[in-house]
């Protein structure tokens, strides 16, 4: 796309006690992420603010000192299917593991949500980094490399079943008694080293043939993965250049999978701090980060470092480390933060505790505007992934105050011009494979 036309384009990371996470201390701010009001009111914001997705993580562990929306949230595909109900433009993406399910399963509720939302469902494939995750299967937790060899496979396999109907398939002829045409709709039948499938799936092709797949990992193993199978990728960064870098590496795999640069759209995640003054603002973040403890991130941020920090003095410096079994990219980003701000222990807990490890920023609306402007233009996104800290009020803050400036600048939409995520983010509708168009 020539830089002239190009928008940026916005996901929210949903998460109703707030990204912060301690977000929901703040005055005024939900408390919980097993309200259907809270999701609702997000989504009603989202819309005012044309946003391309509404993004839900997920994670299987639930431990007492987490995040508190990890500890207690809903299921994500039942939440999206009660958002997709009262929603009309926003895309609506979820986690689903693929250490932990089966294609058949993701596939089915993927291809679901999409009929049920008209065409706005995203499937962010992860490859669950948290070990704990394990015994809530009676299952050894397998390696990295292990993971990802599976996912691999996996998003084929939920590829293919989504391609096992060709659209017009049901043709319910009351005049014949015929419901499907048995032309259009074939079995998958596949056989490869960690998934034997059959198919067809019990559910006709999906207003957008096939759903957006998200990915968030960045390892080399991720940023392949990404490369081959993603329409959309978060990443994790702390700064242009780092996210610059990034950027490019995964824009540059592309072509060997036969993908341009415009076919993948990279997100950044970042947690924006917005006030009328830059006082007010670092008063808001500061108020913010007093709810941070020594304790209240350590789980977050040993899960992300993957070693056990209570066993580290809070003011001792952050030493280097190796990377991680469980996530390269949060690891990555977080350490040369570490490493280039000379961080102690304690310094890391407050960024863990603010954004989990994403990039924050705090100022007023131009300050802010300037920020992602600047990283837009020098091809380190195109476009972000915004975590509120807290909910509504932040998220408010952003559609009333941030997107309007952005649409005076021509760097983001006025108004939706489609209905479905894919005609958002100006992709294609793929036809299957198994049912190529007749003139092609
Ligand atoms: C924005 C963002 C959202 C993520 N959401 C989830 C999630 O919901 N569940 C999960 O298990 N992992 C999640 N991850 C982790 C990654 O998707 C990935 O599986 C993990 O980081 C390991 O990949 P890597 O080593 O390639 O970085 C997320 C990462 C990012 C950056």
């Amino acid at each position: 796309m020539e830089p002239s036309t190009r928008r940026m384009h916005l996901g929210c990371f949903v998460l109703g006690t707030g990204n912060h996470i301690a977000g929901w201390r703040y005055p005024g701010a939900a408390d919980s992420f097993q309200s259907l009001a809270v999701i609702q009111e997000i989504a009603r914001i989202a819309e005012r603010g044309k946003f391309d997705l509404l993004f839900l993580g997920d994670s299987l562990t639930a431990g007492v000192n987490d995040h508190p929306s990890f500890t207690a949230r809903f299921e994500p595909l039942t939440m999206l299917a009660a958002l997709a109900a009262t929603t009309t433009h926003v895309g609506l993406g979820a986690t689903g593991s693929t250490t932990y399910g089966e294609p058949f399963h993701i596939a089915r509720a993927f291809a679901s949500l999409d009929h049920l939302s008209g065409g706005r469902a995203a499937w962010n494939a992860v490859t669950s980094s948290g070990p704990r995750s394990a015994a809530k299967f009676g299952r050894e937790h397998p390696a990295h490399d292990a993971r990802y060899e599976r996912a691999e496979e996996f998003v084929d396999v939920v590829r293919g079943l989504w391609d096992c109907w060709d659209d017009g398939a049901i043709v319910a002829d009351r005049a014949t008694g015929r419901y499907i045409d048995p032309a259009k709709a074939r079995p998958l039948d596949h056989e490869g080293r960690h998934f034997r499938v059959k198919g067809p799936l019990n559910i006709g092709r999906s207003p957008q043939g096939q759903p957006i797949i998200l990915q968030a990992g960045a390892s080399e193993a991720g940023q392949e993965l990404a490369a081959r199978t993603a329409d959309m990728v978060f990443s994790v960064v702390q700064d242009l250049d780092e996210a610059k870098a990034g950027y490019k590496s995964l824009k540059s795999r592309l072509a060997r999978y036969g993908r341009k640069a415009g076919d993948v759209f990279v997100l950044p995640g970042v947690m924006p701090v917005i006030a009328r003054t830059d006082r007010e603002a670092r008063d808001k973040l500061n108020m913010l980060q007093s709810y941070v403890t020594g304790t209240n991130a350590a789980s977050l941020l040993s899960n992300r470092l993957g070693v056990d920090v209570s066993q580290f003095a809070l003011d001792d410096p952050v030493p280097d480390l190796p990377l991680p079994d469980s996530s390269h990219g949060f690891a990555r980003a977080m350490l040369a933060k570490a490493r280039r701000e000379r961080m102690t222990w304690r310094d890391l807990h407050n960024l863990t505790g603010a954004a989990r490890g994403h990039w924050v920023i705090s100022g007023t609306p131009e300050c802010i505007v300037d920020t992602l402007t600047e990283w837009f233009t020098d091809y380190a996104a195109d476009g972000f992934n915004i975590l509120p800290p807290y909910f509504p009020g932040s998220f408010d803050d952003f559609v009333d105050m941030v997107v309007p400036i952005l649409q005076e600048r021509g760097l983001y939409r006025r108004d939706y011009s489609g209905t479905t995520l894919r005609e958002h983010l100006g992709l294609a509708r793929p036809p299957s494979r198994f049912f190529p168009p007749a003139d092609g």
